[in-house]
Parts: structure tokens; C-alpha cells; sequence
């Protein structure tokens, strides 16, 4: 037998986006039922991002889940870019008066859900089978299985939050999306290493022998990239080679040499810029990897979830709150204006950093002259950090919503 139940907003996905989604539509008095196909332990276990934009922690502090994320953060003026065995700096603090704040995903989820906890807001982990129906209509439903049976509840909205590999992109009508892509020919080979911080900041590296990446988690936990096949197998890097590369590939001409530990966790990511429009189909809205998937170079996915959620809370609030469907008619447009800068910048970092076999001889020359050129150019570095510690949410005003 199916068990029908109700609820205002139907989330699919209890990664950041449908978590903080959840959280910022109850503050609103909003009713939601959060949807997740793994069990909690592992959406707590998933390593993923480490750095948040200066908004997306004004986003969580203002919401009220900024507590811990303060006493244990690390908040850094800026990141350094090494290229040709030499350091810069730059200070994003100074040029633009936001923080890098480096505080992991995993941290974020954990406190997303013990405010859901706190409230005891519906979340069905482990569901399998999970379809939607009536997406055309203003009464659309999902249906799912879990150990208990088959269920079905009836939403006014439902939001798909379930990452680049869910399901809600394709329970739409074929041809309502139109699809960006571009793939790279390279990945990243991520490790987690029992050591102390190698740099008090994060270190962006190229290399004749391509990218690496210097990121932290904590006093004792560090976190190092560096590019590799997208088609390599974790397990075929063996721990001496991978410090072999680090050390190569972060070498300075003084000498520089990444702190060396126990190596927890490697993992093999590919790398492609992709994004689906538009990113509302009928009253299905689509938010966070689930509408566009960034490389990770910018630090820019976790980000852009956290913004498209900001604006799809508020337009939905305002449905119920004022009658006013105006926000939720230019959800997609206004959150595909700042995805697109995001993407460009995403691009444009990654396209600078690393080496794709074939490369000329001009482009690694091209590359380090723009690197000499952000790195000693105001204005270059200017951009640069805005675009790092977050390009602003738009507000779209009431006078720009009634010219139209
Ligand atoms: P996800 O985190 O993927 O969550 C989606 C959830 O939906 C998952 O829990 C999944 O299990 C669930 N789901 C899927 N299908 C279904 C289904 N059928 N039914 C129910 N549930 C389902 N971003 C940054 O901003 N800064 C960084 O520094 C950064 N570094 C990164 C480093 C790496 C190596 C990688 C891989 C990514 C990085 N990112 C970074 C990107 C960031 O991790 C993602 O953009 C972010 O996880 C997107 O959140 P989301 O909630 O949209 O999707
Ligand atoms: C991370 O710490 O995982 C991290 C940091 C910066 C990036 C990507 C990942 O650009």
C-alpha cells in the first residue's frame, strides 16, 4: 500500500544545497520533506570542498548555523599562486575586504543537519525509487520506497537538490533543458595526510608537469591535489610517487617542501564545466550541482549551491508570504547570471593552471605571462579576488521586476 502525505516544498537530496534549502524554508515557515538516497553517515563522510566564499559564510551566520563554523574555520587573508619556482601572494583581504574561509563540507552538512534536528524537520535517508509526477501541475508529487513501503507525498514545489548524478534533471520532459558542456582532458588526484599545515595560506601551483594544490582541514588533517588522468586509478599512485609529484610540482627556487604524512584517502576527480537551462521546468526548480557542475579549481560549486538556494528561499517565501510569484518567475534567470561568472572564472583558472598534452610551446609562455600579469597588476588582482572570495548576489529589485 502507498502512505500519501503532504508538505509546502518536495527537496530531493540532502547534500549542502537541499540542506541549507530546508533550513532557510523553515526559518520562513515553510514546510519541506527532505529526500536522500544514501544513509547519513555517508553524506557526513563524503570529503568534498574546503573553501567558502565570504557570502556563503554571511549566509550561514545570518541563518543562524554560523556558530561552530566560527570557532573552528580557518579564515585566511588570501592564497598564494607559484609558478617558475616562485611564490606570490595575494591578499584578498586587502584588495577586496573578504576572507578565504576554509571550513569543509563535511563540517557544513553536519551543522545543516543538527539545525534540522533541532526542529525536527523531516529527512528520509536511505529512499530508493524516487520518481516525480504531475511536474506540469500546481499539485506535483514523489513517490518513493523505503524500508516501510512505497510512499507518496504531495508537495506545491519540488526542489531538485540531488547533485550532478541525480535523478530530477531527468524525470523532465525531454528537450526542456538545454545543455553546456565542456570536459577537460585532465583530473585531479586528491589526498587527505595526517600531518601539520604545510602553508598558512592555500598554494595554487603549476608546473612543467602540471597543477597541484596545497588546501587544509585542520591542525592535524591536510588536504593536496594535483593533476593526473581522468581515467587514473587512485590505488595505481602509490604514496612515494605521489610525494614525489608534490614535491616536483611545488618545488621553489628556496628550496619548498610540502610537510609529508600518512596518506588517509585518494581519490580520482574528473573535471568539466557544465550547466543545464533553464533551471525551472514547470514547478520543479533545480538547484546546486543538480543544474551546473564547475571544476574545482575556483572553489566555486558548494558556493553556487548555497546561492541558488538563497534566492529560491526568498522567491518561494514570497509566494506564500506576500502572494507574489514575481522572485520564482526569475529564479533561473537571475541565478544563471551569477552561475555563468562563475563558470568563466572556473574556466579561466583552470585553463591557466594546468598543462593538457599538446599544449605549445606558446601557451605555457602565455600562461606565465598572465600569472606575472595577476599577480602585479592591480586591477588584474583586484578581479581576480573578487571573483575568489565571491562575485555578489544579485538582488532583483520590485522596479526591475515590474519594467518588465
Ligand atoms: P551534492 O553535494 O552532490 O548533494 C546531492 C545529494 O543528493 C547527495 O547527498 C546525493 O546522495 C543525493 N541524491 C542523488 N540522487 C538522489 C536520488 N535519486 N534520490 C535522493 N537523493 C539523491 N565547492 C566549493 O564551493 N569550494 C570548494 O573548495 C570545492 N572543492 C571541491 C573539491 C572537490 C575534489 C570536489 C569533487 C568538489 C568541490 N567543490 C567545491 C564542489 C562541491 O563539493 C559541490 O559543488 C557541492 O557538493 C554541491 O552540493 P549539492 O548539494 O548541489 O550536491
Ligand atoms: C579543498 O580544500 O578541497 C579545495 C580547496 C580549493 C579548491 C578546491 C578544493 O579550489
Amino acid at each position: 500500500m502507498t502512505a500519501a502525505t503532504r508538505t509546502q516544498v518536495g527537496i530531493i537530496g540532502a547534500g549542502p544545497a537541499g540542506l541549507l534549502l530546508a533550513h532557510l524554508l523553515h526559518r520562513a515557515g515553510i514546510e519541506t520533506v527532505v529526500l536522500e538516497s544514501r544513509r547519513r553517515e555517508e553524506v557526513e563522510g563524503t570529503v568534498r570542498a574546503g573553501v567558502l566564499e565570504q557570502g556563503t559564510v554571511d549566509l550561514l551566520r545570518e541563518s543562524g548555523v554560523g556558530a561552530r563554523l566560527d570557532r573552528e574555520a580557518a579564515f585566511h587573508r588570501g592564497i598564494y599562486l607559484r609558478f617558475d619556482g616562485q611564490t606570490r601572494h595575494l591578499d584578498m583581504r586587502a584588495l577586496t575586504g573578504r576572507s578565504v574561509t576554509v571550513y569543509p563540507q563535511q563540517e557544513v552538512v553536519k551543522d545543516l543537519f543538527a539545525a534540522r534536528e533541532a526542529v525536527q524537520g523531516a529527512t528520509r535517508f536511505g529512499v530508493e525509487g524516487v520518481a516525480l509526477h504531475d511536474i506540469a501541475s500546481s499539485r506535483p508529487a514523489i513517490s518513493f520506497r523505503d524500508a516501510a513501503g512505497t510512499h507518496r507525498i504531495e508537495c506545491d514545489f519540488i526542489a531538485g537538490c540531488d547533485g550532478a548524478h541525480g535523478l530530477t534533471r531527468h524525470a523532465l520532459p525531454q528537450g526542456a533543458l538545454a545543455r553546456f558542456e565542456r570536459t577537460y582532458p585532465f583530473g585531479w588526484l586528491g589526498i587527505s595526510v595526517e600531518a601539520p599545515p604545510s602553508s598558512d595560506e592555500l598554494i595554487y601551483a603549476t608546473h612543467e608537469r602540471g597543477f597541484a594544490l596545497v588546501s587544509t582541514r585542520s591542525a592535524v588533517l591536510q588536504r593536496m591535489y594535483f593533476q593526473c588522468d581522468p581515467g587514473a586509478d587512485p590505488a595505481s599512485f602509490d604514496d612515494a610517487r605521489i610525494w614525489e609529484e608534490l614535491r616536483m610540482r611545488l618545488s621553489t627556487r628556496d628550496g619548498w617542501r610540502p610537510i609529508e604524512g600518512r596518506i588517509t584517502q585518494k581519490v580520482v576527480v574528473g573535471m568539466r564545466s557544465l550547466v543545464f537551462e533553464p533551471m525551472r521546468v514547470g514547478s520543479v526548480f533545480l538547484a546546486g550541482d543538480a543544474a551546473h557542475v564547475v571544476p574545482p579549481t575556483g572553489a566555486k560549486g558548494l558556493n553556487l549551491a548555497a546561492a541558488d538556494v538563497r534566492v529560491l528561499s526568498r522567491a518561494i517565501a514570497s509566494h506564500y508570504n506576500d502572494r507574489d510569484d514575481a522572485l520564482l518567475d526569475r529564479y533561473s534567470e537571475t541565478c544563471l547570471r551569477r552561475v555563468w561568472k562563475a563558470q568563466r572564472f572556473s574556466w579561466w583558472l583552470t585553463t591557466l593552471m594546468h598543462r593538457a598534452e599538446g599544449d605549445a610551446p606558446f601557451d605555457r609562455r602565455r600562461q606565465l605571462a598572465e600569472l606575472d600579469y595577476v599577480t602585479t597588476s592591480r586591477a588584474a588582482m583586484t578581479a581576480f579576488a573578487e571573483n575568489y572570495t565571491g562575485l555578489p548576489f544579485e538582488e532583483v529589485s520590485r522596479e526591475a521586476i515590474s519594467e518588465r
